[in-house]
C-alpha cells in the first residue's frame, strides 16, 4: 500500500464551469484518486476554489455583492455541483482560506530573504478620484488600432490587439469613470525565476515517464527567448493576500496583494491544513513535508495545459527556492482542450453544456463516461451530440446495461431470484477467465500510467467479454437440453455483473453502487484473481433485478439539447 497525494487544478469562483474545464482536470483526477482508494492505496485528494484576482473582484462587481459575499456563495454552488458529478474531494478548499494567507506571506518572507524575491519601481495609472493604482482591466479607453470605444487597459476585445493602458485614448477608470488618470511611480515585487532557470531545466530532465504535453509546454518557456523571465507577483487590488514578509508588513507594498497565481498553488498546501482544521486527519505535514514523512508519498498533479507553465515553473520556484522540505510534484498529468460542436465553449454566448445544465438533464455517470473516454489526451477532443448520443446508447446501454438486465432478467425467470448453483465450468469459462484476465492487466495498467483513454476501452472490452460470452453460450438455449449447465453460466454471469459493477466504480460510481445494491455484494473489493471473484456470489444468495441501469438516448432528446446549448438564442 502506498500513499497518493492528488491535487486538481483548482477552478476560478467566477462563474460555473463547462464541461472541458471538468475533463481538464478535476474529472481525471476523480477517476486516479477512486482507482487507487480502490486498489487499497491510501489517498489524499485535494481541490479549492481559485478566488482571488481581478476576475473574481469583476464578477462580484457585476453581481452587485461584496467580494467576500460573492465568493463564499459561489463557493458554496460550486461544491455542491462537484457533489452532484460525484468528485470525491477529501477537501474542497478556499484560496481565500486564513490557512493561505498565512503561507503565501510565508513564502514570499522565505523567498525574499533567499534573494528570490526583488521590488522593482514601475509607473502606473493612478487615479486620485478612485484613491487607487488601477489595474490594467479597470481602465478602459478608446483602441488606437481599431477605434473600439471599450478596449480594456490589457487588450482591446474587438481587434484582439494587446495593449498597454497609455496606449488608450481619452482612458477612464471602470471603477468611477473618472478621466483623471494620471503616472504615478509605484514598487512592484517580482519573483526571480531567472536565477532558478538551470534547477527547474534539470528538475524537468529527470521527467522522462512526463506526459509530452507536460514537458514540451515547460521545455518552450525554459528555452524561448532568453528563457525564463522574472514575474510579477503582485497587484494593485483588495482582495487577496496581502503583500507580507511571513508575519511582518513590507515598506511600500501597502494597499497591494499577491497576484492570484502565486497564492493559487499554494494552497494545494493550505488546503491539506483546511482539512485538518475541519477535523479530518490529523497531520496534513505528512503529505507535504518531506521532513515529516511525505517523502514517501507519490504526489500527482492535474490541469489543463494551460496551467501547465504555472506548476511546472512558477510553483517549483516557489517550493525549490524556499529551500524548505516540500513535496514537489512526481508526476504532472496535463490535457488538451475539449472542443464542442465544431468551436469553442463559450460562456458568454452560452455555448456548450456547463456543469449544472448537465446535471439537469442526465445523470453524472452519462457524463463521466463519456468525458473519459474521450478525454483529450493526445491532442484537443470534441464534444458532439451524436457521439455523445452513440457513445451512452452503444456503451452503457447496450453494453453493460443490457448485460446486467439480459443475466438477472432471465435469471429471475427460470431460476428465482438467487444465485444458481449449476455444474462445474468448462473450457469455454476458462477460456473467458483467462481473457478477463488479460483485460485486466491491461486496464490496471493504463490506469496506473493514467492514460484515461485507453484506460476506458479496456474496460469496455472487459464488459464486451462478458456479452460475447453470453451471447455464445446462450443460457436460454442451454437450459432446454442441459438446465445444470444453464444455471452453472447464469451463475458466472450474475457473478461478472459483481465484477464489473467493482471494475467499473472510477468511471461509473452511481450505476456501480446501484449494481452492487442490487446483488447484495458486500464485497466490493478489488479481484486479485479473477476466477475467485467469479465465486464472490455463492449459490442461494438472493439479488434483485436492477431497474434501467442506463437508459438510451433518444433523437429528439439530442437535437431538443443540441439546440438548447447551441448559443444561437
Ligand atoms: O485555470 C484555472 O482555472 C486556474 N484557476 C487554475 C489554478 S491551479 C493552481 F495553481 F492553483
Ligand atoms: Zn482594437
Amino acid at each position: 500500500m502506498a500513499r497518493h497525494l492528488i491535487t486538481s487544478a483548482i477552478p476560478y469562483i467566477n462563474g460555473i464551469k463547462h464541461l472541458g474545464n471538468l475533463i481538464g482536470s478535476q474529472l481525471p483526477a476523480d477517476l486516479y484518486a477512486r482507482y487507487l482508494r480502490a486498489r487499497g492505496h491510501e489517498v489524499l485528494f485535494l481541490c479549492a476554489t481559485d478566488e482571488h484576482g481581478t476576475p473574481a473582484e469583476l464578477a462580484a462587481s457585476k453581481a452587485g455583492k461584496p467580494v467576500a459575499e460573492y465568493c463564499a456563495e459561489m463557493h458554496t454552488v460550486q461544491a455542491d455541483i462537484a457533489k452532484g458529478f460525484r468528485l470525491s474531494f477529501d477537501h474542497f478548499g478556499r484560496s481565500s482560506s486564513p490557512q493561505n494567507h498565512v503561507l503565501t506571506q510565508h513564502f514570499a518572507g522565505v523567498l525574499y530573504d533567499r534573494g528570490l524575491i526583488r521590488e522593482v519601481s514601475e509607473t502606473q495609472m493612478y487615479s486620485p478620484t478612485d484613491g487607487r493604482y488601477l489595474p490594467d482591466r479597470y481602465i478602459e479607453g478608446t483602441c488606437p488600432n481599431c477605434g473600439f470605444d471599450s478596449a480594456r487597459g490589457d487588450q482591446c476585445d474587438n481587434c484582439t490587439k494587446q495593449l498597454d493602458p497609455v496606449d488608450l485614448i481619452n482612458p477612464h477608470s471602470t471603477i468611477s469613470g473618472a478621466t483623471d488618470l494620471e503616472m504615478r511611480e509605484t514598487k512592484h515585487l517580482y519573483l526571480c525565476q531567472s536565477k532558478m532557470k538551470d534547477q527547474i531545466a534539470a528538475w524537468i530532465d529527470t521527467k522522462a515517464d512526463w506526459p509530452i504535453l507536460t514537458t514540451s509546454i515547460a521545455r518552450k518557456w525554459l528555452t524561448d527567448g532568453d528563457g525564463l523571465q522574472d514575474r510579477g507577483i503582485t497587484r494593485d487590488l483588495d482582495w487577496g493576500v496581502a503583500v507580507k514578509r511571513g508575519t511582518e508588513d513590507w515598506p511600500g507594498m501597502e494597499g497591494k496583494v499577491f497576484y492570484v497565481w502565486f497564492d493559487a498553488p499554494i494552497e494545494y498546501i493550505a488546503c491539506a491544513q483546511e482539512w485538518v482544521d475541519a477535523g479530518n486527519g490529523t497531520d496534513w505535514q505528512r503529505w507535504w513535508r518531506t521532513d515529516s514523512g511525505a517523502a514517501d508519498v507519490r504526489y500527482t498533479q492535474f490541469m489543463g495545459k494551460d496551467n501547465v507553465p504555472f506548476h511546472t515553473l512558477s510553483f517549483p520556484v516557489t517550493i525549490l527556492g524556499s529551500e524548505e522540505p516540500w513535496k514537489l510534484a512526481d508526476y504532472i498529468k496535463s490535457f488538451n482542450y475539449l472542443n464542442y460542436e465544431g468551436g469553442q465553449f463559450s460562456t458568454s454566448r452560452g455555448r456548450g453544456v456547463f456543469m449544472d445544465q448537465a446535471l439537469e438533464i442526465l445523470p453524472p455517470d452519462y457524463w463521466r463516461w463519456w468525458l473519459l473516454s474521450h478525454a483529450p489526451e493526445s491532442s484537443d477532443a470534441e464534444f458532439t451530440w451524436e457521439n455523445f448520443q452513440s457513445s451512452v446508447n452503444k456503451d452503457l446501454a447496450d453494453v453493460l446495461g443490457n448485460f446486467a438486465s439480459r443475466v438477472t432478467k432471465f435469471c429471475r425467470s427460470k431460476f428465482g431470484e438467487a444465485v444458481p448453483a449449476g455444474g462445474i465450468m468448462g473450457a469455454r469459462e476458462d477460456q473467458l477467465i483467462a481473457d478477463l484476465g488479460a483485460r485486466l492487466a491491461d486496464y490496471q495498467s493504463q490506469m496506473d500510467t493514467i492514460e484515461v483513454r485507453k484506460a476506458a476501452a479496456a474496460l469496455r472490452a472487459l464488459w464486451v467479454l462478458g456479452n460475447e460470452y453470453l451471447q455464445e453460450v446462450a443460457p436460454w438455449t442451454t437450459i432446454k437440453t442441459d438446465p445444470e449447465q444453464a444455471a452453472m453460466q447464469t451463475r458466472l454471469g450474475l457473478n461478472l455483473i459483481r465484477l464489473y459493477a467493482v471494475l467499473s466504480s472510477p468511471f461509473i460510481p452511481d450505476a456501480s453502487a446501484q449494481l452492487l445494491a442490487d446483488l447484495n455484494a458486500d464485497d466490493a473489493a478489488w479481484p486479485d484473481d479473477i476466477a475467485a471473484a467469479l465465486n464472490a456470489l455463492p449459490a442461494g444468495h438472493a439479488f434483485t433485478v436492477p431497474e434501467v441501469t442506463f437508459r438510451k438516448i433518444t433523437d429528439d432528446e439530442r437535437a431538443a439539447w443540441q439546440e438548447r446549448f447551441s448559443g444561437q438564442r
